[in-house]
């Protein structure tokens, strides 16, 4: 399991230029063994099952807040840490079952649906203006997914932008938690904490028909939250709710650009937009990696993992497992029986994955019928970091 191979493959994924393609390297770790161990002691799985496995395994959760003390004492010392590590993201039950019961109506396929014609408009507004050379990431990849939670939680629209930055630099922790990031990361994770306490504020004064105005209204009526609660969740649903859109849009444009054959397979059947993202998904997923602690021992893929040992699933991997995808490597826009691992499962099953499909539905296709002509016009330029995959820009041409 442990092998000079294993630990070379997994260093290379930390780092330019070897996790610019993880794909091979995971192919690798999996022939290998489909449970290995990194050098901290993590154990890391690659096959599809095993990544479904970690999801759903009832002893496998979130390290409870007292034991933190534990591995990182200063972890509430820092925003950074302590705005993620008490978000939904990383809680356990009863608090998750508590906290994530008080938004999760907002995001009911239903009630997402609702916003499919808000949605089209927007794009269209996004696209009309597009011309020549651009930035896809820039003029639509960030802009879009920004505009649709912004408006969904009630963040005014000329405050939007400067959430991109903050946020990049915020979520670096979830990529390697060293003083150097926290030095970037904790005064971002900051801001977004007062600029967001500011807006509640705000609302107490004068409620809106926006999220944050109904999580006040549950925080004021008691027991239901408490403010610091409050801000975690709307820092963490602000974030959540584009950085991730806002690569897969990204991710999908290059696939599709380097995947001609799909991408005028999706022009001339844009009623397989729904297929086409689940694979767009797979294909090359905004969230690589999700990780757990066991709180007992148990046995993962056959092998003995013992309580407090943390277990890291590549999804990325599971996504490309040819036991699971026939050809994994080719992106197949109608593929069937397409489940992609990409938003994760059990009890932390991602809460806006039918907005995120949602936006990328009509995106996906509307871009292509107004631009015949779309294609890249340089190298895109991609985010360094592997658990977040996405490119910091994409430039094309749209004729
Ligand atoms: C393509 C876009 C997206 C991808 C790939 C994605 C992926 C994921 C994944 C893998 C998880 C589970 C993490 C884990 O179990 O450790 C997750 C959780 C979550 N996602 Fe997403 N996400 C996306 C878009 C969104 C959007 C638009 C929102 C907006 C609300 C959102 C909000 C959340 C929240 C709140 C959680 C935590 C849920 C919980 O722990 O109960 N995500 N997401």
């Amino acid at each position: 399991m442990e092998s000079p191979e294993v630990t070379t493959l997994l260093d290379e994924l930390t780092r330019l230029p070897g996790r610019d393609d993880p794909y091979p390297r995971y192919r690798r770790l999996r022939e290998i063994s489909p449970v290995v161990r990194a050098e901290d002691g993590a154990l890391v799985v690659t096959r599809h099952a095993d990544c479904v496995a970690v999801t759903r395994h009832p002893k496998l959760g979130h390290m409870p807040s007292h034991m933190m003390e534990f591995v990182r004492p200063d972890w509430d010392r820092h925003p950074a840490l302590q705005q993620l590590f008490t978000s939904i993201l990383a809680i356990n039950p009863p608090d998750h079952t508590r906290l994530r019961r008080l938004v999760s109506s907002s995001f009911t396929a239903r009630r997402v649906q609702a916003l499919q014609p808000r949605i089209a408009q927007m794009v269209e507004e996004l696209l009309e203006p597009m011309s020549g050379e651009v930035d896809f990431v820039q003029a639509f990849g960030f802009p879009l997914p920004v505009n649709v939670i912004g408006e969904l939680l009630g963040i005014p629209e000329p405050d939007r932008a400067q959430f991109q930055t903050l946020v990049r630099d915020w979520t670096q922790v979830l990529e390697v938690i060293s003083p150097e990031v926290l030095a970037t990361a904790d005064p971002a994770a900051a801001t977004i904490r007062s600029y967001l306490a500011g807006l509640a504020a705000e609302r107490r004064r004068k409620p809106g028909d926006d999220l944050i105005s109904a999580l006040v209204a549950a925080e004021e009526d008691g027991e239901k939250l408490t403010e610091d609660e409050l801000l975690t969740m709307a820092a963490l649903l602000f974030a959540a709710g584009f950085e991730t859109t806002t690569n897969l849009l990204g991710n999908s444009v290059v696939s599709l650009l380097r995947n001609p054959d799909q991408l005028e397979l999706l022009r001339m059947q844009p009623g397989l937009a729904a297929s086409a993202v689940e694979e767009l998904l797979r294909f090359d997923t905004p969230v690589q990696l999700l990780s757990r602690v066991a709180w007992d021992d148990i046995e993962i893929a056959g092998v003995p993992v013992s309580g407090g040992e943390r277990i890291v699933a590549y999804l990325g991997a599971g996504n490309r497992d040819p036991e699971r995808f026939t050809d994994p490597d080719r992106l197949d826009l109608a593929r069937p029986d397409n489940a992609p691992l990409s938003f994760g499962g059990g009890i932390h099953y991602c809460l806006g994955a039918p907005l995120a499909r949602l936006e990328a539905q009509i995106a996906i296709p509307a871009l292509l019928a107004r631009f015949p002509g779309l294609a890249l016009a340089g190298e895109p330029g991609r985010r360094d970091s592997l658990a977040i995959r996405g490119y910091t820009s994409v430039p094309v041409t749209v004729g």
